[in-house]
């Protein structure tokens, strides 16, 4: 990597900093932290860049979920247990509807900060620094709450290592085992109409797993039907952090830098300037590497980012999470397709049809309504189908807890219940419910596509 250093960053233009008082305590933790041991290994990073290559190349399909921010009040294992449980239902529908492998990557073990489009927040007339996520400050309105501190660094990383342990038992440790596959339905979920049609499907799977079972494939016998990859990933917005869990790979040949605080890490649309800070620094690592493209992304910016931050042009390094809002998806992603596939320069598409959908409720809670969302991620397919390109994943805020967050729905979340459990510390999340319902639709989307999808498989190779 032509004049990249592992703290080149510091020296260019910077976007959402926590302005700390305390300069020497922040350096005396970013030293802590970079002998601290890596959270991911180099070789896993490189196993899930081949996997997005697949999903690139419309041979695999990318799952990405979980909350909008991690909280330190809602670090249990119940709470992880539940989004996980969530994570492979939806997966499970996906590979079902798609006769695809699914690449499941949590948004989890990492993702506590957030960017702001305000530094400061004003209530009756009283002016603080804005929550910027829990790794930064707290989210009550006082002065001390919010006075950004740099112990909360040394916390995220305790707190993302105990939530990859836990998520890398149940992925190999027994809970991902497909003959459980009925265990995974969440007790409030019952009886819904999504619980019934996963019924349905997982009677199906479970008598094709009696089939191989007799036929001498059994979860004992066979990883692939016991155990699953489970990645993880969050925004890269706090580069100290990142620069301090950031390590040579010495242990095989190509001895690359990697980002070891999670296996793939994205930058956000606001921090995506060519010439500043966060570009900079994701440019040099070897991770694979996800850009949110928002509305105002212009394709010529576009090329340019593309070129910089994949310049051997290596399918899997890089994947574009599309957040244009319901109303703008097809207006403004045909034109990003289109130049991208001009180009010939390889990316995969995956579609976030959360961010460009909040809105404010007549109650004054943030929300997002289904039928926006579910608008969002048919655009995608059409404008994908339209294009001859590859719809290669989906990325969604999502919790396995009965939230009551984003509105709509077979359950009916109204505006008026959105009091009753709204618990994110940022943007509404779909609740398990809702997030079934969801995976159902793109699995729709995904079979009704699978003859098209062979014939883009067979001109891509
Ligand atoms: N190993 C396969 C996979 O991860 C099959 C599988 C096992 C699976 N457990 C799962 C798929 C849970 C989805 C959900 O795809
Ligand atoms: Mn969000």
């Amino acid at each position: 990597m032509i004049d990249w250093k592992i703290d080149s960053w510091r020296k260019l233009p910077i976007k959402q900093v926590p302005k700390y008082s305390d300069m020497a305590r922040v350096n005396s933790i970013e030293k802590e932290l970079s002998v601290r041991p890596p959270l991911v290994f180099a070789e896993e990073a490189r196993r899930l860049r081949k996997r997005m290559s697949e999903v690139a190349e419309g041979k695999a399909f990318l799952l990405q979920g979980g909350d909008c921010a991690e909280s330190f009040a809602e670090h249990n294992a119940n709470n992880i247990r539940d989004s996980f449980r969530v994570l492979l239902q939806m997966a499970v529908v996906l590979t079902f509807g798609s006769a695809l492998p699914v690449i499941k990557i949590g948004r989890l073990a990492g993702q506590y900060s957030k960017p702001r489009s305000s530094s400061v927040e004003v209530i009756n007339g009283v002016s603080l620094p804005s929550y910027r996520g829990d790794m930064v400050n707290d989210m009550a309105f006082d002065d001390k709450a919010r006075e950004p501190n740099p112990e909360r660094l040394l916390q995220v990383y305790d707190k993302s290592a105990s939530t990859l342990n836990l998520v890398r038992a149940f992925a190999s440790g027994g809970m991902a085992d497909l003959t459980k596959l009925h265990e995974w339905n969440l007790e409030f979920v019952r009886g819904t109409n999504e619980a019934n049609k996963y019924k349905e499907l997982a009677a199906k799977i479970t008598s094709s797993l009696e089939f191989m079972n007799a036929c001498g494939m059994t979860p004992e016998n066979t990883a692939q039907l016991r155990e699953t990859e489970f990645y993880t990933s969050h925004e890269a917005l706090l580069l100290n952090y990142e620069q301090a869990l950031t390590r040579k790979d010495t242990i095989t040949e190509e001895k690359g830098w990697f980002a070891t605080s999670a296996h793939m890490l994205w930058v956000g649309d606001r921090t995506r300037s060519i010439d500043e800070a966060h570009i900079e620094y994701m440019r040099g690592i070897a991770n694979p590497i996800g850009l949110k493209c928002g509305p105002s992304t212009d394709s010529d910016d576009l090329l340019r980012l593309i070129e910089k931050l994949n310049p051997l042009n290596q399918a899997g390094r890089l994947t574009l999470i599309a957040r244009m809002g319901s109303d703008n998806v097809y207006k403004k992603l045909k034109p990003l397709i289109s130049a991208v596939k001009k180009s010939g320069l390889i990316v995969g598409w995956c579609c976030d049809p959360m961010h460009g959908n909040t809105v404010k409720a007549s109650t004054g809670f943030k929300t997002r309504k289904m039928d926006d969302i579910m608008a969002e991620v048919r655009g995608f397919f059409e404008v994908h189908n339209e294009m001859d390109t590859i719809p290669g994943g989906v990325h969604f805020e999502m919790t396995g807890q009965n939230v009551t967050e984003c509105v709509g729905g077979v359950y009916e979340v109204s505006e008026s219940n959105l009091a009753d459990r709204y618990h994110t510390h940022c943007d509404p999340r779909l609740n398990a419910t809702q997030s079934l319902e969801l995976a159902f639709l793109v699995a729709d989307l995904l079979a009704e596509n699978r003859v098209g999808l062979g014939k883009k498989i067979a001109a891509v190779s």
